[in-house]
């Protein structure tokens, strides 16, 4: 089993994807780590024990990461798409409580990587200012890790926080620039373009809904950030001509799908940039298509062209429905 942290700003669809990684057979979830992102730092703390105590997964342990962007403060946070409580108002229903978290999220991905015996998975889904701050400050540990996943960036579609950028990506541009552009690490980047292309509709929440308790508490989520996230499709980012409403992206659960499961998703290599100005761009990824630099950086982009959508909506289906989680795996 590959070794995995996730780096979560719970978040409903990170709730999604945290509950994939801890049912996932290929991975040993080692650890999590909560970043201010979608809520505050803790609420994003107590939403991830919210979530290992729901999972039954209180053994993992829980790091507290960076309350803040590196450089400059960001004016908002996205309650208006998960809810104040950050899990679509129904945050009472994932309960309950897991564990304290054991100390600082940094000290406790630098231990899981000196101690593991293989190459670790860290999926980030959040602002990437603890992966910046890990990098920066230990750069010895960059080799033990195996593949950076990340759900950010938005290459072609335009943003969900602005014109061009997407909120993880925006919600740090610094910490985004230094990983995606400066570091080695080899990185697999979701961005919207796939996301709002695998979203899921009433049928498959009612679906996930009915299939057992965690299910219920996931699916419970729609009617805040739903409506949240269908409003911020509208905004320019929308893609899939059936979108409204009634169909959600739930991005993070795709890029933690692609974690354990690599190669679910079609990628084509790409030379990244990111706005760092504090102008109307800040934040916005850029995909250098001209192929200057050949050995230089580049991120396996995660793409709809070739990637089986459908095939990808099932198999969150089957690895996030408490009726089909417990089955032999299809
Ligand atoms: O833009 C979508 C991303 O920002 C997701 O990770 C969501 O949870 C928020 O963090
Ligand atoms: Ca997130």
């Amino acid at each position: 089993m590959t070794p995995l942290i996730v780096d979560t700003d719970p978040g409903v669809d990170d709730a999604y994807a945290l509950a994939l990684a801890a049912r996932a057979p290929e991975v040993d979830l080692r650890a999590v780590t909560a970043v201010f992102g979608n809520v505050d730092l803790p609420t994003t703390t107590t939403n991830a024990r919210r979530l290992l105590g729901l999972l039954g997964r209180g053994d993992v342990p829980l790091g507290v990461g960076a309350e803040r962007p590196l450089i400059h403060p960001t004016t908002r946070r996205a309650a208006d798409v998960h809810g104040d409580d950050g899990l679509g108002g129904v945050a009472e229903r994932f309960a309950p409580l897991g564990p304290e978290p054991v100390g600082r999220a940094l000290d406790l991905i630098a231990d899981v990587l000196q101690t593991s015996d293989e190459p670790v998975v860290l999926a980030a889904i959040g602002p990437l200012t603890d992966v910046a701050l890990l990098l920066a400050t230990r750069p010895d540990l960059a080799e033990r890790i195996g593949r950076l996943v990340v759900m950010g960036g938005s290459i072609g579609i335009g943003g969900n926080v602005s014109a061009g950028a997407e909120f993880n990506v925006w919600s740090d541009p610094e910490a985004a620039r230094r990983v995606l552009v400066e570091e080695r690490v080899p990185t697999t980047l979701v961005p919207l373009d796939l996301t709002h292309v695998v979203t899921v509709d009433q049928v498959w929440l009612a679906d996930l809904a009915a299939s057992g308790p965690v299910g219920d508490a996931l699916a419970a989520t729609r009617h805040v950030y739903g409506r949240g996230e269908a409003i911020g499709r509208r905004s320019g980012a929308e893609l899939d001509p059936r979108d409204g409403v009634d169909r959600v992206p739930i991005h993070d659960a795709v890029a933690l799908l692609e974690a354990v499961a690599p190669g679910t998703l079609a990628t084509i290599p790409l030379e990244l940039e990111v706005d760092t100005s504090l102008g109307p761009a800040r934040g916005t990824v850029l995909a250098d298509r001209r192929g200057r630099a050949p050995g230089g950086r580049t991120v396996d982009v995660a793409v709809p062209e070739g990637t089986d959508v459908d095939g990808v909506r099932d198999a969150l289906a089957r690895r996030l429905r408490d009726d089909m989680v417990s089955a032999p795996r299809g």
